[in-house]
């Protein structure tokens, strides 16, 4: 046909370079989506400067290969105490091993991001650049250390970046785009132009007696043209409580109406409060203007202590260090103590094949008292106490092509997602339903109590009768005396989780980062160990190969 033909012959008319001088090999280390995100971004714009732009995450990528490159930029998160995210791990290793080859010939630039609360900031990205240096490679431009608030970081970045390349590279003009790279989108609404959707519904879904407050919120997105795949995030924007903002006027004794200036716009210094600036989580650079313009030498100590500082600030928000340490600031110097407000990214729980255009999330509402006063996270506060019925919601989605259902329809697919880890694996539910999957399905949920906190509890249980979900298993971690964990379901069912390992299986784990998820690893490398008859080294690398494979995927936070 008329396309096989036109397939060969641009096969046969198109030289393939084995050294691709002008293409530039972009590369992306991301836990949570964040580099991934910034990579994307930074694709496009080398692409629309006229630039061969080859975007690969670090987990496609033949470590082999670096020696063949010329341009390499590497765009790389931290996580916890130093931890590369799990995608960059090889390369990491790699480059420090002496397998590693000199790259003369290499040039290159380092995005990090990372959280200056923690005391290793931006170490992965740091490992990065000197492992590169030390190989021979020349930087371009100076490694970026991106904080939290990275977007202006990255944009300035990025714009230099293009300048240096412009002074160098002879630009071809056709943009064109290799690799792994979708850009295609039906929508003209994105991070940087939100969608204002209204809010259908924000339902309860745990007890009266429960300890927790989960929310199954519904959103419509008709008429925004947005389109998203089960695995995706939907990025929320919100604004902070009135109440909130005039605690911390008051604290300050600063003028709601006072003219302040925000990212080059004049505006009063409540909306700024409200609309533009982060208040319901506390930070470091904050902490340090605040201590300093103030001279509280407590505050400054701790300032010096990055372990103890984000331990002491983990649960406060701004107006606690305010109410906790009484001191004063000018409105324009409170600004521009203040990082900009992010908007905060959940995992869709619905599937369009099922709900079309609508999107839903599951939503644990977070509130905690410091010091007698309560206190709501952000997003979460907005969405489920503010946003009343109706109200307007600014949101975007946010692709995830690391969190994906397996083409083939045939695959078995285990969730593990305790909590509100539950939300992607309703989405794939309902999309496997929808698309009449025959490969079987094994979810594993907990939470604490069988009657109070059974997320879904009714749509798992038709799920399991219509014999959609041939297996799941429960994890109720209060109803008893000891503690029961999805990892302690997991070692109980090693025999069968293992057979499903056989029969090609795919897992994926969504949930908690810092506990839930390493202790589920441990488990499922205990059943590799144990079922498949492998050395801990071999059951590690068995873990590697199906994450490479793309058949381990995770969605933690
Ligand atoms: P707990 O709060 O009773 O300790 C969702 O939050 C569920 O995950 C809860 O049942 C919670 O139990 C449980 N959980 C807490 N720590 C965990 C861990 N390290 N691994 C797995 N589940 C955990």
């Amino acid at each position: 046909g008329y396309f096989a033909g036109l397939s060969t012959h641009a096969a046969s008319e198109v030289p393939v370079p084995t050294v691709a001088s002008n293409s530039i090999t972009l590369l992306y280390g991301s836990q949570t989506g964040n580099a991934r995100g910034v990579a994307k971004k930074l694709a496009e714009q080398l692409s629309q400067a006229g630039l061969t732009v080859n975007l690969q995450s670090m987990a496609d990528y033949k470590p082999r290969s670096l020696k063949d490159e010329s341009t390499v930029l590497v765009v790389v998160s931290t996580h916890g105490e130093g931890e590369a995210p799990d995608d960059a791990v090889e390369l990491h290793a790699f480059l420090a091993s002496k397998k590693a080859a000199k790259l003369p010939q290499v040039r290159y630039g380092v995005i990090g991001l990372g959280d200056s609360s923690y005391e290793f900031f931006c170490q992965t990205g740091k490992d990065f650049d000197a492992r590169l240096t030390a190989l021979g490679a020349t930087s371009i431009l100076p490694r970026l250390d991106a904080d939290v608030d990275y977007a202006p970081a990255v944009a300035a970045w990025s714009e230099q970046l293009l300048a240096e390349l412009a002074k160098s590279a002879p630009v071809s003009h056709t943009p064109s785009v290799a690799g792994s790279a979708t850009f295609a989108t039906s929508s003209v609404y994105g991070r940087e132009m939100p969608f204002v959707a209204t809010l259908l519904e924000s339902q309860k879904i745990t007890g009266r007696d429960s300890g927790k407050d989960v929310r199954h919120v519904e959103i419509s997105l008709e008429g925004s043209g947005l389109r998203y795949q089960p695995g995706d995030a939907l990025g929320v924007y919100f604004t902070n409580d009135t109440a909130l903002v005039d605690e911390l006027l008051e604290l300050l004794k600063l003028d709601a109406g006072e003219a302040v200036s925000v990212a080059g716009k004049t505006v009063s210094l409540h909306s700024a409060l409200t609309d533009q600036l982060e208040l319901t989580q506390s930070y470091p650079t904050f902490v340090q203007r605040y201590a300093e313009q103030n001279e509280l030498p407590e505050l400054t100590a701790l300032v010096q202590d990055k372990a103890a500082l984000r331990v002491y600030l983990a649960d406060k928000q701004i107006v606690d260090i305010v109410r906790l340490h009484p001191g004063s600031l000018s409105a324009q110097q409170l600004v521009d103590a203040l990082r900009p407000l992010t908007p905060r990214l959940y995992s869709i729980a619905s599937s369009q094949e099922e709900v079309d255009e609508e999107v839903h999330l599951t939503v644990a509402r977070v509130a905690n008292e410091v010091n007698g006063q309560p206190r709501e996270g952000g997003a979460s506060g907005f969405l489920t106490r503010r946003a009343e019925a109706d109200q307007q919601i600014r949101v975007f989605v946010e692709s995830n092509d690391n969190f994906r259902l397996p083409q083939d329809l045939n695959t078995p697919v285990v969730m593990i997602g305790p909590g509100t880890g539950i939300a992607p694996f309703r989405a794939f539910l309902q999309h496997r339903q929808a698309q009449q999957a025959q490969g079987k399905n094994w979810l594993f949920f907990g939470n604490p109590h069988f009657t109070q906190d059974f997320l879904y509890q009714t749509e798992i249980q038709s799920y399991v009768k219509d014999g959609l979900l041939s297996r799941v298993s429960l994890a109720f971690s209060r109803d008893q005396q000891e503690k029961i964990y999805v990892q302690h379901r997991i070692l109980e069912q090693g025999a069968e989780l293992w057979q499903w390992l056989q029969d090609g299986a795919h897992l994926y784990i969504c949930g908690d980062a810092n506990r839930m998820a390493k202790d589920v690893e441990q488990a499922l490398l205990s059943v590799i160990e144990q079922h498949g008859q492998q050395t801990a080294e071999q059951a590690k690398e068995y873990l590697t190969a199906l994450r490479k494979a793309k058949r381990f995927q995770k969605d933690v936070y």
